[in-house]
């Protein structure tokens, strides 16, 4: 059993991109892709995913209730952890550039068993990070609705629980109901095989920059050092300020550079993948990095990180000068567009890992479903969606957003490791990038990503557990007897 359990998938070059391929959003097979894309417009692409609630909203929440000021460090820390994750991603895009992420990369490493627990993880990763993202693009649309006087009341614009100390209380809403729709519409065009033309999206990320870019400009000369004194507050309970709210602080922003990963799942329609994907990865990093920290020393100087723990912490700030209230109608715009291509990203990746993965016969033939004509994995685009669209109605935004996060650190973990045990299983297998001193990097990859793991899961442990019981049912329920590599 045990041998079976951890049967490693050939390394081989897939038939048809098979996962998330967030370009042309159809399953029309290899030859039909185009590879267009250019080093630029794979950054553009990276920016593009990653770039969303994280920065818009996460964050004014992680300073205001972990890290104070010091929510800088916290971008740092959670940038340390993603380069070296980066750099793995690197190497396994470009020596397999046509495949479901860290789910194929973990099949041809650890195994099948860790395949597939690591794409139960991916489902946090993209499910539900479309969720969170929809809920902050709730709270963006609701704020410019209110600066027209048309604000929805509390009870349909936010979920009915919240989550204070580890349980569940009720808010008295009743549902999050743009978050609902947002997801409703965005996975209409992903059923009909929307083309996101990388066109498009670089229009969406030059909105997106520039809206962000503006902040920074116009903000910098509201900014009062005064605010960031002491830049990190003293210690008040358990993650709450002091060292341990940086690292907290950490753990929730992570969130926030979620999607550089998704740049791999373009490999298939790069002009030149064993080039371009490395740049496409690590330059998106570096670009956001560079935004991320600027953003947040700005955001914190212009007011008390103690007033930034709302839905919406970028307007907050501006709300806060009246000489900004143009910018920051500009700044919802901005927003709005922004998080509606990162849901966009997240939602069509999912299917199509779970198609990947019903293909390889570990989820049931419903989710390999290709529409006759719009060639997209509908079935599972309509379960993706209405999955999301429930969490995104009734949980709040910090818990769904912790939930990625662990998911994808864990992801993020299993990719570092896989690519130091292929070094050593597999030392002669073309490798267009190496990851540099990966003896140590790779190590130092796991020990981040897994450090940043534990206070998310201190906290939530219970639903990461429940998660990880159900992943495990539907296992050894299903795909463990119907595995195509195993029963073949
Ligand atoms: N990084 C993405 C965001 O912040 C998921 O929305």
């Amino acid at each position: 059993m045990l041998k079976g359990l951890f049967a490693i998938k050939p390394i081989t070059p897939a038939p048809h991109v098979d996962a998330g391929e967030p370009v042309e959003g159809s399953l029309a097979g290899e030859g039909s892709l185009k590879r267009t894309l250019t080093a630029t417009q794979l950054v553009m692409l990276g920016v593009g995913a990653v770039i969303g609630a994280g920065i818009f909203v996460l964050t004014g929440q992680a300073a205001a209730a972990h890290a104070g000021p010091a929510i800088v460090l916290s971008f740092v820390m959670a940038g340390f952890a993603c380069a070296l994750a980066g750099l793995c991603y690197a190497e396994f895009a470009s020596m397999m550039p046509v495949s479901g992420s860290a789910y194929s990369y973990s099949y041809a490493t650890l195994g099948e068993f860790v395949a597939w627990f690591i794409g139960w993880c991916l489902v946090l990763e993209y499910l539900f990070a479309a969720s969170t993202v929809a809920v902050g693009w709730s709270g963006y649309l609701n704020s410019l609705l209110g600066t027209m006087n048309m604000a929805l009341p509390d009870t349909l614009a936010m979920a009915p629980f919240s989550v204070v100390g580890g349980e569940f209380i009720r808010t008295g809403a009743i549902i999050n109901l743009p978050a609902v729709l947002i997801i409703a519409a965005i996975s209409g065009l992903c059923y009909v095989g929307i083309t996101q033309s990388a066109f498009v999206n670089s229009i969406i990320v030059a909105i997106k920059v520039t809206v962000i870019l503006l902040f920074v400009a116009f903000g910098l000369q509201f900014v009062d050092t005064s605010n960031w004194v002491p830049f990190i507050p003293e210690n008040t309970g358990p993650g709450q300020y002091g060292f341990e709210g940086v690292v907290r602080g950490a753990s929730i922003v992570f969130f926030a550079y979620i999607g550089f990963d998704a740049v791999s799942t373009a490999a298939g329609e790069a002009r030149n993948p064993q080039r371009d994907m490395p740049i496409g990865i690590l330059v998106s990093l570096a670009v956001c990095t560079l935004i991320y920290i600027i953003v947040c020393a700005v955001l914190t100087g212009m007011v008390h990180y103690s007033q930034l723990g709302t839905a919406k912490p970028v307007a907050t700030a501006l709300e806060a000068y009246p000489s900004l209230l143009w910018l920051k109608t500009l700044i919802e715009i901005g927003a709005i567009a922004g998080l509606s291509s990162v849901i966009l990203v997240m939602l069509m990746g999912q299917p199509r890992i779970f198609y990947s993965m019903a293909k390889d016969g570990l989820l049931p033939k419903v989710f390999g479903k290709v529409h006759p004509k719009y060639q997209t994995p509908y079935m599972g685009t309509i379960i993706v969606g209405v999955t999301a669209a429930v969490l995104a109605g009734f949980l709040p935004i910090n818990l769904l957003g912790e939930m990625v996060s662990m998911g994808t650190l864990l992801a993020f973990a299993t990719v570092c490791a896989g690519v130091l045990i292929l070094r050593f299983t597999q030392p002669n297998l073309k490798r267009p990038f190496r990851v540099p001193g990966a003896i140590l990097v790779c190590p130092l990859g796991v020990a981040a990503c897994l450090y940043l793991f534990v206070p998310p899961f201190a906290e939530h442990w219970p639903i990461f557990v429940g998660w990880t019981a159900l992943g495990m049912l539907i296992y050894f329920g299903y795909g463990y007897w119907h595995s195509k590599l195993r029963t073949r």
